[in-house]
């Protein structure tokens, strides 16, 4: 089964020099690559890099969108705008943004205006740490519950979700959730899904894997037919590390 290895470059580079570099790099780690890859560079460079990477195994994400089609709201970036600039996918309610303030509520919009324009999303859940009580997956249920809520079986099944636990997510001494942990919370995310579409539409959800991932612990992950895939950050932003996460097969 293939899977799905998507680089989340967050507020980086700072110049456009250092972005063409990164991304004419990654394309050429991609041609190996017997998997999917996607990079999601800052808005600003999104454009440039969509006409380098076309006739290339890279697509293109955003990593954020605002819900509504055009309008009075300076500062944001509508679907169609990031779709008719070459990009595919978005990272929708990642932990960062949720730190700065984006409510359920507001993830919710965001989700609904990205199938609306087109665009295939990658839903971020995740707790802000383990309890022994099991709270961590009311969050995680509780997260779901509001992006999905009102949206029908077969809109929904475009969604790709990515569990990022908070504390493994740029975490300084790359501590991530284990192998075991995030197989878990990718069956315990297929079976709230079907709680809400059915098993059969719930057990066929993508589910990635992201939260201090490395070049080390990639294959971990990706062993297991559970984890459709990947979200790397920092590890990412490294041509070599990030070549070994995404030709992980040939290891
Ligand atoms: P990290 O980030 O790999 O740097 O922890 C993951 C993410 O933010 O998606």
């Amino acid at each position: 089964m293939k899977k799905l290895i998507v680089g989340n470059w967050k507020m980086n580079p700072s110049t456009g020099e250092e972005a063409r570099r990164l991304a004419q790099e990654v394309k050429k780690i991609a041609t190996k690559s017997r998997d999917k890859v996607v990079i999601c560079p800052p808005t600003i460079f999104l454009r440039e890099i969509s006409g380098m990477i076309k006739k290339s195994k890279v697509a293109l994400g955003a990593q954020d969108v605002f819900w509504e089609e055009k309008g009075s709201f300076t500062g944001s970036i509508s679907p169609i705008m990031l779709k008719n600039n070459g990009v595919s996918f978005v990272i929708i309610g990642h932990s960062e943004r949720r730190t700065l303030g984006e409510s359920d509520e507001v993830v919710k919009k965001k989700l609904r205006g990205a199938l609306k324009g087109g665009l295939i999303p990658i839903l971020c859940v995740g707790e802000k740490e383990r309890d022994t009580h099991g709270y961590y997956l009311a969050t995680v249920k509780r997260q779901l519950e509001g992006a999905f809520f009102g949206i029908s079986g077969n809109v929904a099944a475009k969604v790709i979700i990515a569990y990022e636990p908070v504390w493994a997510v740029g975490n300084k001494s790359f501590s991530s959730a284990n192998p075991s942990e995030a197989l878990e919370m990718a069956i315990f995310i297929r079976k709230t899904l079907a709680d809400f579409y059915g098993s059969k539409r719930g057990s066929s959800f993508a589910v990635l894997y992201g939260g201090s991932v490395t070049k080390e612990t990639a294959s971990d992950y990706l062993v297991h037919d559970a984890v459709d895939g990947l979200l790397v950050g920092r590890e990412s932003l490294k041509a070599s590390s990030f070549s070994e996460i995404v030709n992980f097969r040939k290891k």
